[in-house]
């Protein structure tokens, strides 16, 4: 059983439609997305704001899990960056077309979901290895319990990527 343990920020639902199977959401169009937001930093070599980019999305796939959710679609399309004043910035977390909530912890969930997240985000934004690393810090900070299996779970997904790679 999950308790609320830190909030994730998501645009509010406004409206759900059960006849119609739908559901209205606030349109937030004061926002980038993520992939926007580290492209340029990326172009503009803004190296402390790419950590805190990095940061940031470490510790909110943290508290989604931490909640028991599992995004199922981790990309860095699929989170939205509202800029503050000075440098400061929040995440909100969009589309949960794939989610799941688990009823007890799984890591297994959580390492697939991070394997997901470092798949797509490597290939969206090549030559970053350095920069994911820091988000995978983060999450295991953010996350602060044992992260141990979740991890393993990661390694384990990621030699078989390698090896069907291999294979294939
Ligand atoms: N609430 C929202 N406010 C503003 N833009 C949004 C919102 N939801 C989605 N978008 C934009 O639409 C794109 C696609 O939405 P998304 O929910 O990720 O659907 P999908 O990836 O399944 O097509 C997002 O990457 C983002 O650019
Ligand atoms: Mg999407």
């Amino acid at each position: 059983m999950y308790f609320i343990k830190t909030c994730v920020p998501t645009p509010s639902l406004l409206y759900v439609d059960q006849i119609k199977n739908s559901i209205y959401i606030e349109y937030l169009d004061d926002c980038v997305t993520l992939k926007e937001w580290i492209d340029r930093l990326l172009s503009n070599k803004d190296e402390p704001s790419l950590d805190e980019a990095a940061k940031a999305l470490g510790e909110v796939v943290a508290k989604l899990h931490l909640n028991g959710i599992i995004h199922g679609d981790l990309t860095t399309s699929n989170f939205l960056v509202r800029a503050g004043q000075m440098n400061e910035f929040q995440l909100i977390v969009i589309d949960f077309g794939l989610t799941t909530i688990e009823s007890a912890n799984n890591p297994e969930d959580k390492g697939v979901d991070l394997y997901v997240l470092e798949r797509a985000f490597l290939s969206t934004h090549p030559n970053t290895e350095q920069l994911f690393k820091l988000v995978l810090k983060a999450y295991k900070h953010a996350y602060g319990g044992n992260s141990k299996d979740t991890f393993a779970k990661l390694d384990e997904v990621r030699l078989r990527g390698r090896k069907r790679t291999m294979v294939g």
